[in-house]
């Protein structure tokens, strides 16, 4: 048992998918793995563990934001040991040529936040993804024809900016989409010798105002699922 997971040692797989919404974690689980477990419910942040073509695999919610997914992923390398970690999730594109639907494989990602500063003393940290993982994810989405980009993404602190052209500083300086965890996430995972990855599917375009239905990106989920477990196999 961690702070805020209650599963028994051996309860949780070495490789687990990381989306936002913990019902999310419940509706992958239910569509992709066999013979499912849920493992948690503390706070509602449902975790779940079952097998994909015979491999163990979970899936935990991680909640909005760098606070929230740094809780549960720093307690499930420190407490239960887990070596793989792929979020997926969505994301605000960035750029004219993204569109909806699109799949963003993060690189590397930015951010907004003063967490990296603050461990650094002042001096910047640029969190990077897992290049076998990142590889392996972008043969399994070109295989699948799934329209996909890899490159930077900013995580930010603020869903609602004071500043409506903020994001557009990002965006000259190349950053393709912006999200809420990934930069988090992948520093926590070089911390701790775990290797992680952030799949994204694009949910709305800050560049023409688009937004997806819940039905539809609900859709674009499950391709990006295929593709992180595709990239997990590997
Ligand atoms: N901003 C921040 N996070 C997001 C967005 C966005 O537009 N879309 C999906 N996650």
């Amino acid at each position: 048992m961690s702070i805020h997971i209650e599963a028994k040692q051996g309860d949780i797989a070495d490789i687990v998918l990381l989306p936002g919404d913990p019902l999310r974690a419940k509706q992958i689980a239910e569509n992709f793995l066999e013979d499912v477990k849920c493992y948690n419910q503390v706070r509602n942040m449902l975790g779940f563990t079952g097998t994909w073509n015979g491999m163990k695999v979970s899936v935990q919610g991680t909640g909005m934001g760098m606070p929230s997914i740094s809780i549960y992923t720093e307690e499930l390398v420190r407490d239960y040991g887990v070596k793989t970690l792929i979020r997926v999730g969505t994301c605000g594109g960035l750029q004219p040529d993204l569109g909806l639907y699109n799949l963003v494989l993060a690189s590397a990602a930015s951010t907004d936040s003063s967490m990296h500063k603050r461990r650094f003393r002042g001096m910047d940290y640029a969190p990077w993804a897992d290049f076998g993982l990142l590889s392996a994810a972008y043969e399994a989405a070109s295989k699948k024809n799934l329209p996909s980009r890899v490159g930077g993404v900013i995580s930010t602190d603020t869903f609602y900016q004071h500043d409506p052209d903020e994001w557009k500083l990002w965006a000259e300086n190349g950053i393709l989409a912006v999200e809420m965890e990934t930069s988090a996430l992948y520093a926590i995972a070089l911390r701790n010798k775990a290797k992680a990855l952030a799949l994204l599917t694009v949910s709305d375009s800050l560049v023409t105002g688009e937004l997806t239905s819940s039905e539809e990106r609900e859709k674009g989920m499950l391709a990006m699922v295929e593709v992180a477990l595709e990239a997990a196999k590997k």
